[in-house]
């Protein structure tokens, strides 16, 4: 029986794409090779990469004059790759910081170029998202966001209208909306999530941006070196990039990203609604236009409570609730790949559990 996975990435992936996937494990295309023990170079591989690329631009719809690109490195690689290439001497780099990880890109960012905090909402517990736009100063280069803030459970609903163009780190709900292209000059996201196994990112970046791109750095630091390349100067994540594929053709099938913004919607509002019927018992601190549809975060009365919970559920073969490290409590990760059913047992288990300790 497959574990309910409410893991917070790496996370579950569909089942039909890993049954695929054995299927193939063997013999790719009737090679008598695996397909990670091909070459890169090879015309089978090199239908698969150039497959994954172009469904990353139709699924994500993005237009013509953004160049899309596969760099490992994960989310936090492209928190230094961003200022890199994107700064130049005398540029700024602005920041929204929503959480903790549009901390972590602020501070990565820093050793890279001149960097600011342009609204921070550590004082408000990062519970929620600016209001209006963020004031920039002269000479800023790029406002830079995080579409949903994975370990706060807080998404931005409306990206700020700037003077300057967006970055925007989307790992944790990448493709689960339509992005609104005219306001950034890049995106990126791990792939760990809604998308692929670990190993990588998927950036899209806007061709006028990859132009006035720095060149001095080291080759695969360098966006201009990956688009040009097609992502094949060297050795890339073949593995994940062939289950992305896989992952993006379902995700076409499915009805693109609309149907998938509106299953996660779905998925999200049954857990925020067992929250909100409970009386009190669960807690979900983010203000109500921010809650996530990705990282349903929530507390229960005592961390006792919470301790019995998770050992509960774990034994009904829910994992990955426990929330994160540094703000415990529990977190419940509904990507793109986790069945409604898998909601729907978490959310009868929370409806049972607070009965039968609301009184206790
Ligand atoms: C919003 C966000 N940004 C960045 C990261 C870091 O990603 P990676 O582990 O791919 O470097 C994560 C990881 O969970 C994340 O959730």
């Amino acid at each position: 029986m497959r574990a309910h996975n409410f893991g917070a990435g790496p996370c579950t992936l569909p089942l039909e794409v890993l049954e695929e996937a054995k299927e193939e494990f063997l013999d790719f295309a009737g090679t008598g090779m695996s397909v990670i023990e091909m070459s890169h170079r090879s015309p089978e591989y090199e239908a698969v990469h150039n497959e994954a690329l172009q469904l990353a631009r139709q699924v994500a719809e993005a237009p013509d004059d953004f160049e899309v690109v596969f760099v490992q490195g994960g989310a936090t690689l492209q928190f230094a790759m961003v200022a890199m290439n994107l700064l130049r001497s005398g540029e700024k780099g602005a920041y929204v910081v929503s959480g903790s990880w549009g901390k972590r890109a602020l501070e990565d960012a820093k050793p890279h170029g001149e960097v600011y905090a342009a609204w921070d909402g550590e004082q408000a517990g990062y519970t929620t998202m600016p209001e209006s736009t963020p004031e920039i100063t002269p000479g800023t280069r790029y406002l830079h966001v995080t579409s949903n803030e994975t370990i706060g459970g807080i998404r931005m609903v409306d990206f700020p209208r700037a003077e300057v163009p967006l970055v925007a780190d989307m790992s944790s709900d990448y493709l689960s909306r339509p992005i609104e292209w005219d306001l950034f000059d890049l995106v990126y996201g791990g792939v760990q999530k809604n998308l692929a196994p670990a190993g990588m990112a998927v950036v899209y970046i806007r061709q006028r941006a990859l132009e006035n791109a720095r060149r001095d750095l080291g080759s695969y630091l360098r966006y201009d070196w990956h688009a040009e390349s097609k992502s094949l100067g060297n050795t890339p994540a073949m593995f994940p990039i062939y289950l992305m594929g896989k992952v993006l053709r379902r995700f076409v099938a499915a009805g693109g990203i609309r149907a998938l913004e509106k299953q996660a919607a779905e998925k999200a509002g049954l857990i925020y609604q067992t929250i909100d019927r409970s009386e009190g018992f669960y807690r979900n601190p983010v203000g109500e236009k921010y809650r996530s549809h990705m990282n349903v975060v929530f507390r229960l009365p005592e961390p006792s409570l919470e301790a019995l919970f998770l050992k509960e559920a774990e034994s009904r073969r829910m994992i990955g609730l426990k929330g994160h490290r540094s703000v415990g409590g529990c977190r419940a990760s509904l990507y793109a790949a986790l069945p409604m059913d898998s909601v729907e047992v978490l959310s009868e288990f929370m409806e049972e559990f607070a009965r039968s300790h609301r009184a206790l």
